[in-house]
This record gives structure tokens, C-alpha cells and sequence, in this order.
């Protein structure tokens, strides 16, 4: 499996009041960075996938500001997808209704135009969640093309799913896209479930093309690290 190299998000938090070590934007430029830089002869991939080892690991958070970051710095058309079904969260930062959303969009009954638009960012919620049994049922062709079909009219899709360990969904989803980004929480974390995450992506065939290592503690001074 490709791991390219993790980037580290600050705990934000811990370092209110003085200077952030790395400031979220760096962090997402060298991210974007990794994700445009493809080896000769391969396409930059347009549909990510993020998740995270375990619950609380910030991948809605990571996920929403890397959208941010490509549509307003980078200028992308960027349609931010809300895939995680049992724990839904965009819509509530969005304001806007938790359905319809992406299982709808999945199950064929709506178009792409229940996303929101803001300027260059799209936002599609979660939706109705008892419609994806029969849609996981109808196999990981449909999913890829209504996938692709997405990607027509945006330059980076971004999917904020569950973790692939304990959601069926994400497995199905995770070897539609073109890249799955895992997030860790720094010193929380543990190796075995990094490795039970790696092994679910693997039997997916689901490509891993970077990794974030969030909530970051700079434990020593900032100038000895430079
Ligand atoms: N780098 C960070 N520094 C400080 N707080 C953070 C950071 N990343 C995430 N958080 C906070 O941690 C909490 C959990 O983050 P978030 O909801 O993004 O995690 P998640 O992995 O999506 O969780 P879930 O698996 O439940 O969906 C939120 O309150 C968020 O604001
Ligand atoms: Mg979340």
C-alpha cells in the first residue's frame, strides 16, 4: 500500500494564546501539495476519501477545513460530502437540512443539486440512512458511477466518512474513490487499530495516498525544532 508521508495538524487548542508550531493552512498546503504532485503518467486523484482510526480523531474537522482551504486558497471546485451515516454533522455546521443528502444520492432518487452552494465550496449532507442497505446491495459499480458522475461538475470531491472498522458503508465507499486519507489522533491512537484500519483498506482495494497526524503536541520548545 502507498503511504505517502503524515502531515501534522496542531491541537489547536493547547496552543491558544500563543503561536500555533504549524499553522492549519501549512499544513493542508503541504497536503494539497502531496495529493497535485503524482508521479509521472498518473492523474492527481479528484475523489478523497477521509477517515479516521476510531471515533474523535477529527476527521470531520480536518475534512471540512481542507475543503475550505482548496476552495477559497486554491480555488477548486470543492464538494465537501458528509459520508459518515451514523454520526451525521455537516448539516449542523451548514445549517441546512440532514436530508436529502448522499444516500439519496446514492440510491438514485435525487440529483447533485440537493448539494448547497457557497462561492466554491458545495456541501451534500448525509441523508436518509435507512435507504443504504438496499442500496449497498446493488453493488460497488452503481456507487462508482454515481461517484464519477459527481466528478463531472467538481475538481475535488471530499467524503467525511466513519471509520472503516466499524462502518460497512465506508468499506463500500473507500474503493469507489480515488484515495483515502487517514487520520490519527496524536498520542491516542493505537497501533493496532492503525494496523486493523490498514488491513480494511487493503481488503477494500481502497488506496491510501496520505495520512494526518492530528492534535499534535509540541512538547519541546518551538526553536529547537528548526
Ligand atoms: N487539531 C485540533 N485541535 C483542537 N481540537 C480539534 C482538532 N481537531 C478536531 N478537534 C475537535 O475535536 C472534536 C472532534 O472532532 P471531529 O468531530 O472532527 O472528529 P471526528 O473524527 O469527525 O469524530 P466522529 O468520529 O465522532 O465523527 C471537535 O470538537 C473538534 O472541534
Ligand atoms: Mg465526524
Amino acid at each position: 500500500m502507498d503511504i505517502v508521508k503524515m502531515i501534522n495538524t496542531p491541537a489547536e487548542a493547547a496552543s491558544r494564546g500563543s503561536m500555533p508550531f504549524v499553522p492549519f493552512d501549512t499544513c493542508f498546503q503541504q497536503l494539497a501539495n502531496q495529493m497535485m504532485n503524482c508521479p509521472d503518467g498518473q492523474s492527481p486523484p479528484c475523489i478523497l476519501l477521509f477517515q479516521g482510526g476510531g471515533r474523535g480523531s477529527g476527521v470531520s474537522t480536518i475534512s471540512r477545513l481542507f475543503a475550505h482551504y482548496l476552495s477559497e486558497k486554491v480555488l477548486m471546485r470543492v464538494l465537501l460530502i458528509d459520508a459518515d451515516f451514523d454520526n451525521p454533522t455537516l448539516h449542523k455546521i451548514h445549517r441546512m437540512p440532514p436530508s436529502p443528502g448522499f444516500a439519496d444520492y446514492l440510491e438514485g432518487t435525487r440529483g447533485p443539486d440537493i448539494a448547497q452552494s457557497i462561492g466554491n465550496l458545495s456541501v451534500m449532507a448525509a441523508g436518509d440512512k435507512s435507504l443504504l442497505p438496499r442500496t449497498l446491495l446493488s453493488g460497488r459499480s452503481d456507487f462508482k458511477a454515481r461517484l464519477r458522475e459527481l466528478g463531472k461538475e467538481y475538481e475535488m470531491i471530499i467524503l467525511d466518512a466513519a471509520p472503516i472498522t466499524t462502518c460497512p458503508e465506508t468499506f463500500s465507499l473507500a474503493s469507489c474513490t480515488d484515495g483515502v486519507i487517514f487520520v490519527a489522533k496524536s498520542e491516542k491512537t493505537r497501533k493496532a487499530v492503525v494496523h486493523a484500519t490498514m488491513n480494511q483498506l487493503h481488503l477494500a482495494r481502497a488506496k491510501v495516498v496520505g495520512g494526518v497526524l492530528n492534535f499534535r503536541r509540541f512538547h519541546i520548545p518551538t526553536w529547537l525544532y528548526h
